[in-house]
């Protein structure tokens, strides 16, 4: 099966998940086969909250209200892709450059349902470059600070996050403490976020595979 077609299916199984109410929404083509599912049941829920300007976007085109979260307080349940997972459900996102909206949303939300295909499980979190969200001044100091912890980062030119900020692509990382890094990361000054999730962890992991969806969790 193609890798599209587990995302659609890992999206579409998402949907159990809605209860109503306003639905955390997340970024990336997985996220979009979501949102595109939610739309189907609109009439169930009363809007959604959105990690990203592309998402809201997405979302508004289905008619489906987007609320501000100051606006709307804690949220029941976030939905969102990966970029990759470990099986505690600790994770590296950012792909799609939106890493810090995801972490405030996944953080006022109470269940936190991540949907992948299954080229994004892996053993050892660092195979895919970590993405770090930083204030433009601090770039190259920044930079050298990843440097001593082991990584080769790589500035994603030309492109600006909704915050206005720039990222880093960390390359040659092997996470193998990853709220630790996660910490070490974010206290550096000038990083606004970093893409572990591994304090805040999925709760829920649907994965698409060629035997269709599967479900992991941790106990
Ligand atoms: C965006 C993200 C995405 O969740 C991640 O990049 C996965 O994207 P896709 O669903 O397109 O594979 O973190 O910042």
């Amino acid at each position: 099966m193609q890798q599209d077609e587990q995302k659609k299916q890992a999206a579409q199984a998402a949907l159990a998940y809605v209860e109503g109410g306003i639905i955390g929404v997340g970024t990336g083509s997985t996220v979009n086969h979501f949102i595109d599912a939610l739309a189907t049941i609109k009439g169930r829920i009363d809007g959604a909250v959105s990690s990203s300007e592309v998402s809201s976007a997405r979302l508004k085109g289905h008619g489906i209200p987007v609320y501000d979260l100051n606006a709307v307080g804690d949220l029941a349940l976030y939905v969102d892709g990966a970029d990759e997972t470990n099986r505690q459900l600790q994770l590296i996102k950012g792909g799609g450059g939106a890493l810090t909206r995801e972490k405030i949303v996944a953080a006022a939300s109470a269940r936190f349902v991540c949907i992948a295909d299954e080229t994004k499980l892996v053993d050892v979190l660092g195979r895919f470059p970590l993405p770090v969200e930083v204030i433009p001044m601090a770039r190259s100091l920044v930079a050298r600070q990843l440097v001593q912890l082991g990584g080769t980062p790589v500035w994603r030119e030309g492109f600006v996050t909704d915050n206005g900020n720039l990222i880093l692509d960390v390359h040659h990382l092997s996470i193998l403490e990853p709220a630790k890094l996660e910490q070490q990361i974010n206290n550096l000054p000038g990083v606004v976020t970093v893409g572990i999730f591994a304090l805040r962890p999925a709760d829920v992991l649907i994965l698409g595979t060629p035997q269709g969806p599967k479900t992991l969790k941790v106990e």
